[in-house]
């Protein structure tokens, strides 16, 4: 693989996705920075983000990308594609936080946030695959959390879709290992960006109103974690560690955070309990499956 690669990144309007093209196009590679609707709602977004890569002269192209719409998704991967001649890369960063008691969640709440957090990647790998295949590279990245691996009162329904992604991506990563393809998870602590304040908040009230001192808990949890956010670069540039690491070298998770809550421990734990599901099944050699990679931090 060439050591500049073309990456497509989802969710590149604010927070990390924009972080993630400026640091990545800096060091010479191919950013698709997608976003949803760059003509209107992204319109400032994605004009700031023309504006520094014709100042820096930087590879950053714009494509609109809505994770809930197939055919928004396939028609960015086929211009990418068309553009770029192949995708080493995408990350499946768009994604949103969902805050509340989980009663409180209407089922319409809980559809919208898997249809972006968890199919949207779906989407995505789907559409990206055929051309990582054909190359017989690539990298499928997961911007998951460590909310992916551990889980706070009021915010079920938000670990519920990085849960599930992280089973997802954990899945491609053995059925892909013998095309040369990588699947990554990211597992980021609280940052700094919009995500709280873009987060959307548990609809139904009258239920919420009924508990007590436990409908504070929502509050809490939502001052803690801005708090405690640390700088959102940290993750932009774990990204890019991880991307430049050689293939056949990365590891199926990374946690970066600014505090250690101990999902390294986890992710340690069920990397050993996945070597003895393997080994058991007779899948160790089909899925590559080695057992000092599958964790760690960057
Ligand atoms: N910040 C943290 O502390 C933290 C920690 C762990 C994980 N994460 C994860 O990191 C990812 C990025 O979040 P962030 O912190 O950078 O928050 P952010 O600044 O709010 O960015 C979220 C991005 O996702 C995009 N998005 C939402 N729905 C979309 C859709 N249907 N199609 C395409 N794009 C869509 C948003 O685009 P619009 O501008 O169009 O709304 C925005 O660009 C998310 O998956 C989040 O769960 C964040």
């Amino acid at each position: 693989m060439n050591s500049k690669q073309v990456v497509l990144i989802t969710g590149s309007s604010t927070g990390f996705g924009r972080l993630f093209a400026e640091t990545l196009a800096r060091k010479g590679h191919t950013v698709f920075a997608t976003m949803r609707d760059p003509g209107g709602r992204n319109a400032k977004n994605a004009s700031e983000i023309r504006a520094l890569a014709e100042k820096g002269s930087l590879p950053i192209h714009i494509l609109e990308l809505d994770v809930t719409n197939d055919a928004s998704v396939d028609r960015a991967v086929d211009g990418a594609v068309a553009k770029a001649g192949r995708i080493d890369v995408a990350i499946n960063n768009a994604g949103y936080y969902l805050t509340g008691l989980e009663e409180a969640v209407t089922t319409e709440q809980a559809q919208r946030l898997m249809d972006t957090n968890f199919l949207g990647p779906v989407r995505v790998n789907r559409a990206v695959l055929p051309h990582m295949r054909r190359q017989r590279s690539g990298v499928l990245m997961h911007i998951s959390s460590v909310a992916g691996r551990m889980v706070l009162p009021s915010t079920g329904f938000y670990c519920a879709s990085k849960f599930a992604l992280e089973a997802l991506a954990e899945a491609y990563s053995y059925e892909l290992a013998a095309q040369g393809i990588e699947s990554v998870i990211v597992q980021p602590g609280a940052y700094e960006t919009t995500v709280f304040g873009n987060g959307v908040m548990a609809a139904d009230e009258a239920r919420t109103n009924t508990y007590g001192a436990v409908k504070e808990i929502p509050a809490k949890v939502n001052a803690a974690l801005s708090s405690t956010a640390g700088n959102a670069q940290e993750v932009a540039d774990a990204v890019l560690r991880i991307i430049e690491t050689p293939a056949g070298e990365k590891q199926l998770r990374y946690v970066v955070s600014p505090r250690n809550i101990g999902v390294d421990e986890i992710n340690a734990l069920s990397k050993h309990v996945q070597a003895n599901v393997l080994e058991a099944f007779g899948l160790t050699a089909d899925t590559k499956f080695v057992k000092g990679k599958a964790a760690g931090t960057v």
